[in-house]
């Protein structure tokens, strides 16, 4: 096809705005449309579906996602304004190898459907030392996820045998 030339009185044809955001260590240019979440662009036009839509308006957790460490939720965070280094479950799979095999062995999942943000918030929690040795208190710590399946204590458990491995290991 020709290459099209604008012609006089034709509006200018706008490109669609673009910001550089790291993903899992590596540099993307995404939509900065303003209205893209973090949670659009990781999942369409990155490809990153480990992350989940729930709720869509930070209420649930399902879309938990690390920024510089601390957890974030995509659904609500514009993909402009975001600053520093996400990680997404997919970059987590490796370093959060011991909790996902503490929520397997502890039956910390059902539907599965909340899984990566419960596993995101924890491996956040547990890099940064932050685990709290009392249950109430890590309650507390992993309420912004919610489960409809478990009833969370197996998952408080997952976390708490994770930590402990984490800790014993270093
Ligand atoms: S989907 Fe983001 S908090 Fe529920
Ligand atoms: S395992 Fe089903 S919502 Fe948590």
């Amino acid at each position: 096809m020709g290459r099209h030339r604008r012609q006089r009185g034709e509006p200018a044809r706008t490109q669609s705005p673009t910001t550089t955001l790291t993903v899992n260590g590596e540099e993307h240019q995404v939509s900065a449309a303003a209205d893209a979440t973090l949670l659009d662009v990781l999942r369409d036009e990155l490809g990153l579906q480990g992350t989940k839509l729930g709720c869509g308006r930070g209420e649930c957790g399902a879309c938990t996602v690390l920024v510089d460490g601390r957890a974030a939720l995509a659904c609500i965070a514009l993909a402009s304004r975001v600053r520093g280094h996400v990680e997404t479950i997919e970059g987590l799979a490796e370093p959060a190898k011991a909790l996902r095999a503490a929520f397997a062995d502890t039956g910390a999942f059902q539907c599965g459907y909340c899984t990566p943000g419960q596993v995101v918030r924890a491996a956040g929690l547990i890099r940064s030392g932050a685990v709290p040795a009392d249950d109430r208190d890590l309650r507390h710590q992993l309420a912004g996820n919610i489960c409809r399946c478990t009833g969370y204590q197996a998952i408080v458990e997952a976390v708490r045998t994770a930590a402990d491995a984490t800790a014993a290991a270093s």
